[in-house]
């Protein structure tokens, strides 16, 4: 079958060559969890940049991508994002769509957003226009000016943490205190870097988009310890990660990476 623009077609190359691929069984979470499971859903050139020309993620993006960002949404309890990708990429609540009805098992239409901030400089949308099923959490700490957390917390989820930042586990437990266990973290690439740091990123699934964006591009992971040149350089880590599978549709890779 061939596809287009509004139904990509993909096909498995690891771990059986295939035909074409269900998409929410390629991407289904471990049965019976127990415990929550952080998947974070990320796109990369070629050579490893992670923002294009535009200052957004939407210079790597295609309609492929977009079909899963969109199945890896419908499949979750929560999509967790760092602020600065809230405000660049201008997030609001999740859209409702039709083709989730499965997928969502009984769970509400559309899973929350929760977002992480000290600012709490915040699109005002991701806000206000949340559907009562899925109010946007917002984790931040006791420092965030008072006139915005009195804002946000008239219109969201508030949780203030002690201390200069909320750290990755406090972020995970207070998720699965609230029954939300399927954690999809879209970034962006300093949170990202927090809960690598932190031992507590499950999976990545990784959309490898045949560009290349030279030197001056950040990488998925930016900006925590590790960072070359950074203090910390020293405590690099290397975690082994197993191939879950391997996708291919418009001339994207996406791989699907499990700790
Ligand atoms: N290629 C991709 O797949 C992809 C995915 C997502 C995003 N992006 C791109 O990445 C860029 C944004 O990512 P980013 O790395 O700059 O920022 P980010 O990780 O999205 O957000 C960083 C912000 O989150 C808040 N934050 C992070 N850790 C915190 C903590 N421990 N405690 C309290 N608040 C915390 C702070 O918000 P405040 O500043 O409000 O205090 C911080 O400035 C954009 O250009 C976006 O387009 C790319």
């Amino acid at each position: 079958m061939v596809g287009n623009d509004a139904h990509p077609v993909f096909r498995e190359l690891l771990p059986t060559p295939g035909g074409e691929v269900d998409l929410a069984a390629a991407y289904a979470h471990p049965v019976g969890l127990d415990r929550p499971w952080v998947r974070a859903n990320m796109v990369s050139s070629a050579d490893g940049g992670a923002i294009g020309p535009s200052g957004r993620s939407r210079d790597l993006s295609s309609p492929a991508d977009r079909r899963v960002m969109g199945v890896l949404r419908g499949l979750c309890d929560v999509v967790l994002v760092g602020a600065n990708t809230a405000r660049v990429e201008d997030y609001g609540p999740v859209k409702d769509r039709a083709s989730w009805a499965e997928l969502r098992g009984g769970r509400p239409a559309t899973p929350p957003v929760a977002v992480v901030s000290r600012s709490l400089d915040l699109p005002g949308r991701l806000l206000t226009d949340a559907p009562g099923h899925a109010r946007t959490i917002v984790f931040t700490v006791a420092s965030a000016p008072a006139a915005r957390r009195a804002h946000v917390a008239r219109h969201a989820d508030l949780v203030v943490v002690d201390g200069a930042s909320v750290t990755p586990a406090h972020i995970v437990n207070a998720l699965a205190a609230r029954g939300l266990y399927r954690v999809l973290t879209e970034g962006g690439p300093h949170l990202l870097a927090e809960f690598t740091a932190a031992g507590l990123l499950d999976e990545l699934c990784l959309a490898l988009s045949p560009r290349l964006l030279g030197a001056g591009a950040p990488r998925i992971v930016s900006g925590g310890p590790g960072t070359p040149g950074a203090p910390g350089h020293a405590s690099v880590q290397s975690t082994p990660v197993r191939i879950a599978h391997l996708l291919t549709a418009d001339d994207t890779l996406f791989a699907r990476y499990v700790r």
